[in-house]
C-alpha cells in the first residue's frame, strides 16, 4: 500500500517536491535516531550550506542526469542524512555507541556531505582532509566547527599524529585512488587509528561494476582482480570525467580482502550500491568479539 502511494507521489507531484519530501524523511529518522542514541550528548546543529554545482559535479554524479539531481540541495542532504544514519547503525551492529566516539577522521570528506552530520555528537572531534584543494577552502569558509586540511595524492597526513582516531571513514575514496598507492595509504590510515578503532571505506562492488563495465573489462576484472579507468574513458563517472579525479577504481572481493585484510582485520564486507568494509585495528592488549553476524546488504 505504502509502496502504491510512494509511486503515484513520484508521477503526480513535481520533482522538487518529492526531493523535498524525501529529504524530510530522512532528515527526521536521523534526528530520531541520534537524539535517542546520544541523549543527553546529542547536540542540535543547523546542516550548513550546500556547496556550489561544480564541487557536487566532482564528487557525486555517476552520469550527467545524475548532477541535476544530486546537485539539488534537498538531494545533497537526503543522501548525507541516509549514508550518515547507515554509518552509526553499522557501528551499533558492531556495539560501538556514538556517545563513546572522541574523534573522527574522514579521508576524501570532499564538501563534508557526511562529515558536518557528525556534529550532532557533542564535544567530539571532526576532521576532514581532501587533495582537491577547492573542496577545502569551501569547507572551511563554511563549516567552521570542524578542522579541515588539504592532502597529497600520496601520504603522509602531516596533520595526523599515531593512533589518534576512534572511528574513521572513507566514502567513495578508495574508489579513485589508484592500486599503486592503495597500500601507501591504508599504512597511513592504520597508523593514525587508535588501537580498536574502527575504519569504514567503500570500495566499487559488483554493482557499479555492472553498470560501468562491459563484458570485456568485466573479464580483466575476474581475471586480475582490478581493473582502472581514467578519466579520458567514456565510461568512467561523469565526476572521474570532469576532474573530480583521476581514476575510477574497480576490484573483486576477494581482491579486496587480500589488500585491506592485510592491514586491518576485516570484521564485515557489506554489498551494496558501493560496498562497505568494516575495518579494525587490532588492540594487543583487549580482547574483544565482535557481532559475527553480517550487517544486511543495502538495498539497491
Ligand atoms: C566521490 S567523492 C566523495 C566525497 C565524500 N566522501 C562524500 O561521500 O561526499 C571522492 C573524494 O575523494 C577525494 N580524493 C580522491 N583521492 C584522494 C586522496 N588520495 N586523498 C584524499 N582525497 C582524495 C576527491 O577529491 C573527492 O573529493
Amino acid at each position: 500500500m505504502l509502496n502504491i502511494a510512494r509511486k503515484t507521489a513520484k508521477i503526480l507531484l513535481p520533482k522538487t517536491t518529492v526531493y523535498h519530501i524525501k529529504r524530510l524523511i530522512e532528515e527526521n529518522r536521523f534526528e530520531q535516531y541520534v537524539k535517542t542514541k546520544l541523549s543527553a550528548n546529542f547536540r542540535s546543529v543547523p546542516c550548513g550550506p550546500v556547496p556550489p554545482k561544480e564541487l557536487i559535479a566532482k564528487t557525486a554524479a555517476l552520469d550527467e542526469q545524475e548532477l541535476e539531481k544530486q546537485s539539488n540541495g534537498d538531494v545533497y542532504f537526503e543522501t548525507g542524512y541516509y549514508s550518515v544514519l547507515r554509518l552509526l547503525q553499522i557501528l551499533e551492529h558492531f556495539s560501538i555507541n556514538p556517545r563513546t566516539i572522541g574523534s573522527i577522521f574522514e579521508l576524501g570528506c570532499g564538501t563534508a556531505r557526511l562529515l558536518r552530520h557528525f556534529r550532532c555528537i557533542d564535544g567530539v572531534r571532526l576532521v576532514g582532509s581532501d587533495v582537491n584543494p577547492e573542496m577545502i577552502e569551501w569547507c572551511k569558509a563554511n563549516l567552521p566547527e570542524i578542522e579541515f586540511y588539504h592532502n597529497e595524492l600520496t601520504p603522509p597526513l602531516s596533520f595526523a599524529q599515531d593512533n589518534s582516531f576512534d572511528f574513521m571513514l572513507a566514502s567513495s575514496v578508495f574508489t579513485h585512488i589508484p592500486l599503486d598507492t592503495q597500500e601507501l595509504w591504508l599504512a597511513e590510515m592504520q597508523r593514525i587509528l587508535r588501537p580498536g578503532g574502527i575504519f569504514i571505506c567503500s570500495v566499487l562492488g559488483q554493482n557499479h561494476a555492472s553498470l560501468l563495465l562491459g563484458t570485456e573489462e568485466m573479464n580483466k576484472l575476474r581475471e586480475k582482480g582490478s581493473y582502472t579507468l581514467t578519466s579520458d574513458d567514456s565510461q568512467a563517472t561523469y565526476s572521474t570525467r570532469v576532474g573530480g579525479s583521476a581514476w575510477d577504481v574497480f576490484q573483486t572481493r576477494a581482491e579486496v580482502i587480500r589488500v585491506f585484510g592485510s592491514f586491518f582485520q576485516i570484521v564485515d564486507y557489506i554489498p551494496g550500491g558501493q560496498d562497505f568494509l568494516v575495518l579494525r585495528k587490532p588492540d594487543p592488549a583487549v580482547s574483544v568479539v565482535m557481532n559475527s553476524v553480517p550487517f544486511p546488504a543495502e538495498k539497491i
